[in-house]
């Protein structure tokens, strides 16, 4: 009798204990948020080891720098795309250092991410993170720059051949004829090689029939915009102040270029390039200084990006538009276009599309 009553007792904990596991009653420690850590990039609250098998996609981003203004906007955009889509993301930035990335790759990696967006310091060595995070199981997106020589699973940036075809052209046009000096981007960034192969696609039948000549062409190491100042400074020097056009790499370059042109007295009187349309550049367009930008659209970039990655995440198939050759493998990818800024076109394109506000973009009178 006794024998039986404890048969029925263990016959229905079993019971109950299959329903409990079947219907997931057990106490989930968390659930798998995401949240702000101190040093501003995003922690996880979860154990990882502990995490359920039906918990949220987690994205991993690891950043090199926010130095420039526009890394601040991805990083924002990219973390509310990526949580619009139901998922989670961590975010870790190596202030422009190669080891502390690949070792903050590493840590993303071990934490369990299921996809990990790279935007590398060095295009070479961050070859390592990718083999790293394919050895793990986990898909890696090279988010704006190219990862070179490494099986990149997909690479999502704009058309960075194109920004550099934008700036030369708007130039060129201006000055069809005379010196040029250009100021180059990171030698350790693709998208610096990039954008001077479209610079010189379109300034090289100039420089064939005689035309234009480049007085002076050096790249601005690890993008540091005092290296900017240095390379402009030598190059006014280097001919006599006698320059005639300057197209620069990006805008906290072609910001640095104009204060040396601004030590000789030549600011705004000889065209200058620029790119990513910082609200300094806006400025300095409607004011006069610089000539032209090129306005990326990183709403696009972002949500795109925050798209494909929980895509891949879930092992679902990505559409590209292009294949971008890293030395390794034809890279699936996804080129967006950029768009030339100038004076004429400022309203109606950054200013219409919210990049920046117009009483920003044109502060009458309140600055230097
Ligand atoms: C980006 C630019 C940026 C530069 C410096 C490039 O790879 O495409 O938008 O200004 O890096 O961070």
């Amino acid at each position: 009798m006794k024998t039986n009553r404890y048969r029925l007792i263990a016959v229905i904990f079993t019971l109950f204990l299959m329903i409990c596991i079947a219907s997931g009653c057990e106490q989930k420690s968390n659930n798998g948020e995401l949240v702000n850590s101190p040093e501003g990039s995003l922690a996880s609250s979860t154990n990882q080891l502990q995490k359920p098998k039906d918990e949220r996609i987690k994205i991993g981003f690891s950043m090199d720098t926010l130095e420039e203004e526009r890394w601040l906007r991805d990083r924002r955009m990219f973390i509310n795309a990526v949580k619009e889509l139901g998922a989670d993301v961590k975010v870790m930035e190596a202030n422009g250092n190669e080891a502390l990335q690949i070792s903050q790759a590493e840590r993303l990696i071990s934490e369990g991410v299921d996809v990990l967006v790279v935007v590398p310091y060095n295009a070479e060595a961050a070859a390592a993170i990718v083999n790293k995070a394919h050895s793990a199981g986990i898909k890696v997106i090279s988010y704006d720059r190219l990862i070179k020589n490494a099986e990149v699973d997909l690479y999502i940036s704009f058309d960075n051949e194109k920004v550099g075809e934008l700036q030369a052209k708007m130039i060129s046009e201006l000055v069809p004829k005379g010196k040029y000096v250009y100021i180059g981007g990171a030698d350790t960034d693709n998208n610096a090689h990039l954008i001077k192969k479209g610079v010189y696609k379109v300034l090289q039948p100039l420089i064939d029939k005689g035309e234009i000549k480049v007085v002076f062409d050096q790249w601005t190491t690890n993008w540091i915009p005092s290296n900017a100042f240095n390379n402009m400074e030598a190059a006014l020097k280097a001919n006599d102040n006698d320059i005639d056009a300057v197209i620069a790499a990006n805008d906290a370059t072609a910001e640095e270029a104009i204060k040396a042109l601004a030590a000789q007295g030549l600011a705004g009187k000889i065209p200058v390039a620029g790119q990513d349309a910082e609200l300094a550049a806006a400025q300095r367009i409607v004011e006069g200084t610089q000539t032209m930008t090129v306005y990326k659209p990183l709403q696009s970039l972002t949500l795109e990006a925050a798209k494909v990655a929980v895509r891949l995440a879930k092992g679902e198939k990505v559409q590209t538009n292009s294949k971008v050759n890293n030395g390794k493998i034809e890279v699936p990818s996804i080129l967006l276009p950029p768009i030339a800024v100038d004076r004429a076109n400022i309203d109606a394109t950054i200013i219409a599309d919210g990049f920046h506000l117009k009483e920003d973009v044109y502060r009458k009178g309140k600055n230097e």
